[in-house]
């Protein structure tokens, strides 16, 4: 009986991470901080400092040295998920839909998105794009999955857009979309790499977070890929911020190493 008890309050006091969170944080103002992380070493720095983490499919470009994301494969970003949603305590974990695992249809979305829930645990999932998708955004988010958004530059489609540069989307255009992800049900919008006033003027005229990338300071957050900020990519886009050179750090290292070796 007594164990009963204990069983029932330990159930009773469980809580799990939601996007509750985020709109706390968004309606208080403050500002919402993200950043990408796709190995355990990387969220163990980013968890109780980042408000979000991101699993993004940036991976297979960063840690896979692709040219694109597009030939990322779900079996992929699941076990990176894993590992990341395993040593986070605090943030709220989301993880990027692979290209060509949610266009088909909204079941075979639901069933993708399904198993990325159950194999990793993560809180919530991204996806690219706009009314081509909003269908299936409000199939997901009507069956309870938490769905962020993603507008401006979408990586996806680099086979159509045919460059990482500013896009060039009306500031009335990217309002519509927006406004159309916030009825479909999403709790966040990215946006990427776009005018910054035309960031602030979706930020303004819509009622759930923006997170920026190369969008200006006037989101309700900021995104960034947390391996650019630190100097290890080859390559930063001119929006991100080298807070640190670590490659240079790292290849230090083997020398170090490489002299004791020898020596
Ligand atoms: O995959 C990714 O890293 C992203 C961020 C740039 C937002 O989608």
């Amino acid at each position: 009986m007594l164990l009963k008890i204990l069983q029932q309050i330990k159930y009773n006091k469980m809580s799990f991470k939601s996007v509750n969170k985020i709109q706390e944080l968004y309606k208080s103002g403050k500002k919402i901080v993200a950043l990408t992380s796709y190995t355990v070493p990387f969220a163990i720095a980013a968890d109780g400092i980042c408000d979000i983490i991101l699993v993004g499919d940036s991976l297979e470009m960063v840690l896979y040295g692709s040219q694109d994301t597009n030939s990322l494969e779900i079996e992929t970003i699941i076990k990176h998920a894993k590992s990341v949603k395993q040593v986070t305590q605090n943030a709220l974990v989301v993880c990027d839909v692979p290209f060509s695992y949610y266009e088909q249809s909204k079941e075979k979305a639901f069933a993708n998105i399904a198993r990325i829930i159950k194999q990793t645990g993560v809180d919530g999932i991204k996806v690219e794009g706009c009314e081509e998708i909003a269908d299936t955004i409000s199939f997901l988010t009507k069956r309870g999955i938490a769905v962020m958004g993603h507008i401006g530059l979408m990586p996806q489609r680099i086979r159509t857009i045919g460059s990482y540069k500013k896009v060039a989307t009306s500031k009335e255009i990217l309002l519509e979309q927006a406004k159309l992800l916030e009825e479909s049900g999403v709790f966040s919008i990215v946006i990427e790499n776009c005018n910054p006033d035309d960031a602030r003027y979706i930020t303004q005229n819509i009622s759930i977070p923006t997170i920026g990338i190369g969008a200006g300071n006037d989101c309700s957050g900021q995104i960034a890929v947390f391996e650019d900020i630190c100097g290890l990519t080859p390559k930063q886009p001119p929006f991100a911020t080298k807070y640190t050179n670590i490659l240079e750090q790292i290849k230090q290292v083997a020398s170090s190493y490489a002299k004791d070796v020898r020596g």
